[in-house]
């Protein structure tokens, strides 16, 4: 997602009639289509002011035609956020991420919420990778 080109959400409303489809052509067209192929979802965002980054949020505003096409309900979610506080301060993070899995009809399906601020500094935490390793093996 991170690597892809994102635009607005302009709350054109041509999702909610007939195709179901966004009328945007750009990166997100492709992922479309692999969230649709998807059983499962992992939404990865650092921590930026006690939400997601701005290119997550771009994301997240144009997933509104699944909304419409159903496409996403039973499918899994996981939550995995790095960030300064760690988990504490992820509060109104997975507010907004849980409010949104009930609204497209998802399950969520867990989170990893870790500290990590500097580059590389995950690699160093045995005990997060073990417990990420072991909850990636549990999917
Ligand atoms: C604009 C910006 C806002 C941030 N806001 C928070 C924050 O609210 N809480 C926090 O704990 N860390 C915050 N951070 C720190 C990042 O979450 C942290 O650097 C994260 O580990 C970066 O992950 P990355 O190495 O994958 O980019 C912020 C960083 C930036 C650049």
């Amino acid at each position: 997602m991170k690597n892809y080109e994102i635009l607005p959400c302009i709350d054109c409303r041509r999702c909610k009639n007939g195709d179901l489809v966004c009328k945007i052509k750009d990166e997100m067209q492709e992922l479309y289509q692999k969230m649709h192929e998807a059983d499962l979802v992992i939404f990865g965002t650092p921590l930026y002011w006690y939400g997601p980054t701005g290119k997550m949020k771009l994301f997240i505003d144009r997933m509104r035609p699944f909304i419409s096409n159903g496409r996403l309900k039973g499918k899994r979610g996981v939550i995995a956020v790095p960030s300064e506080e760690g988990a504490d301060a992820c509060g109104p993070l997975m507010e907004m991420f849980s409010k949104s899995f009930d609204y497209l009809g998802m399950e969520f399906a867990g989170s990893i919420l870790v500290k990590a601020y500097e580059k590389e500094e995950i690699k160093e935490n045995r005990e997060e990778l073990e417990r990420a390793y072991e909850f990636g093996k549990s999917l």
